[in-house]
């Protein structure tokens, strides 16, 4: 699945920007971030209660926030379908329980440079594993390859424990690193200046979905 993160979108023209890549986007990726978890100021939920009373499509957050708790009611009540909370911020299993209670689909999301073994007690509790491949922040950094490593062993910790895991990947992904991180394990592949900064931003994230598509009949074919 791709994933086009609106971080890189034109925010004054929004609407547009999500209209020319949705024949592509099987989720749209939300960036909330609160200059605290991270230095940098973006989305709340505001922005998505407009995102969702303009479309349908599935709006996957990504919150990288300190305190994600005390947002997850208002992120659901916004139209929210996923909420990624952060490992590193601690009280997982509660913040957990939480999203599900409110109806959403929960995924944890783990830094670079924190080890992944951090996140297996939770891995048969999330739907989706979202394995940062850049420090957060900033759109348009160079993929980190400490990812992959994360994304195999977390594909197969999932296969030997037969859990319904989704894996995504986020930070610096475009065509060749969607094959990579495919090819390791992961299934989703958020991608925001490789989308949207781009001339043709459907056709980019339609090269991205090729690309992986590829990759994943290389490795079933062996
Ligand atoms: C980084 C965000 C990413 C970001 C990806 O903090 O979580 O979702 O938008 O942007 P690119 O694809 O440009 O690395
Ligand atoms: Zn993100």
């Amino acid at each position: 699945m791709v994933a086009p993160s609106i971080l890189s979108a034109d925010f004054a023209r929004l609407g547009a920007a999500i209209d020319g890549v949705r024949a592509e986007a099987d989720w749209l990726h939300v960036d909330v971030m609160d200059g605290h978890f991270v230095p940098n100021l973006t989305i709340g939920p505001p922005v998505v209660a407009a995102i969702r009373r303009y479309c349908d499509a599935y709006l996957d957050c990504h919150l990288m926030m300190t305190n994600p708790g005390d947002y997850l009611e208002a992120f659901a009540a916004a139209g929210a379908n996923s909420a990624s909370v952060h490992v590193e911020v601690g009280g997982t299993a509660s913040l957990i329980e939480q999203c599900r209670s409110l109806g959403m689909s929960v995924g944890l999301a783990v830094n670079p440079e924190t080890p992944i073994e951090a996140c297996e007690e939770f891995l048969g509790q999330i739907d989706v594993l979202l394995v940062m491949s850049v420090h957060p922040g900033f759109g348009g950094q160079k993929f980190m390859p400490v990812a992959l490593d994360k994304i195999a062993w977390a594909a197969s910790y999932a296969e030997r424990n037969s859990l319904d895991l989704s894996i995504e990947v986020d930070g610096g992904i475009d065509e060749e690193r969607a094959a990579w991180t495919c090819s390791a394990g992961a299934s989703v592949f958020v991608a925001g200046s490789a989308i949207f900064g781009r001339p043709d931003p459907l056709a980019a994230a339609a090269g991205i979905r090729r690309s992986a598509e590829r990759a994943a009949a290389g490795k079933q074919g062996g």
